[in-house]
């Protein structure tokens, strides 16, 4: 049993050497009811999978791969408000622990020197007003050499045991994220997402600087002004207008 100082979450674990991907799992570990706070851990995942349908590279260990799952009574437009606070989360548990400081590009890219140290994604099963069940995936570079990804990855990612030259203990990592989750979360749901979002803009990445987006609709420069309330990104274009932007690719 671990030793965890949380009310709930992570007090389920399920871990398994390998999976498909620790989202599966969870998916389907919700979908049978399983309860809020659940975790699935995987070593390996042999198809890991990130944000916009991007593969994740996880079929090597060393790294923390895991999925969370929540069931908040929050009205499913305020999901992504889950996904900043899952960043603010590990990187307050990243400064605690290492003493490094991380900055959170939008919406949930953990960030150390320019390079992509952690991502998060949330994966929400819902009705119209009613969310039945989040699965928040984390997936962090901890203890890998950074020769296990492809060559193309290699100058933009980053791992804990790259920049500190040592092995962190992943139970111990994975505990402090956990705890700061948890404090996060019941404070959310108590005083809602004014505080999360104070937390999040101090350590964004780029913040006031010029952004290229990439939307459905047009690519176009902007300078990157802060969040919204529901989590949408606030950018200023060359018109001097402010535009809400949902879901963009992003050339930092
Ligand atoms: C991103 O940066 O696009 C998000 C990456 C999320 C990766 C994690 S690893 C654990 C969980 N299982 C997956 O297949 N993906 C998430």
């Amino acid at each position: 049993k671990w030793d965890l100082k949380t009310a709930f979450i992570g007090q389920n674990i399920i871990y398994r050497p390998v999976l498909s991907s620790t989202q599966d799992m969870a998916h389907e570990l919700a979908r049978s009811g399983c309860e809020a706070g659940t975790l699935v851990i995987a070593d390996k995942q042999t198809s890991g999978r990130g944000r916009l349908n991007r593969e994740w590279e996880s079929n090597h260990s060393g790294g923390i791969w895991m999925s969370l799952v929540l069931r908040p009574e929050i009205a499913p437009n305020n999901a992504p408000q889950l996904t900043l606070l899952s960043a603010v989360a590990v990187s307050n548990a990243i400064e605690k622990l290492l003493a490094i400081d991380v900055q959170i590009k939008w919406p949930n890219d953990i960030f150390l020197h320019n390079k992509k140290l952690a991502g998060i994604l949330t994966e929400m099963q819902a009705e119209v007003d009613k969310i039945n069940y989040l699965v928040i995936g984390i997936g962090i570079n901890v203890n890998q050499q950074i020769e296990v990804f492809g060559e193309e990855l290699q100058s933009k990612v980053i791992s804990l045991k790259e920049l500190l030259d040592q092995e962190i203990d992943r139970k111990t990592f994975i505990h402090c994220i956990l705890e700061e989750f948890e404090l996060l979360y019941n404070d959310y749901l108590e005083n809602g997402f004014k505080p999360i979002q104070k937390s999040w803009v101090d350590k964004a990445y780029k913040i006031g600087e010029e952004i290229s987006l990439k939307t459905p609709k047009k690519n176009f420069k902007a300078i990157f002004e802060g969040i919204e309330h529901d989590g949408s990104l606030l950018v200023e274009n060359s018109n001097g207008d402010i535009e809400k932007i949902y879901s963009a690719e992003i050339d930092w």
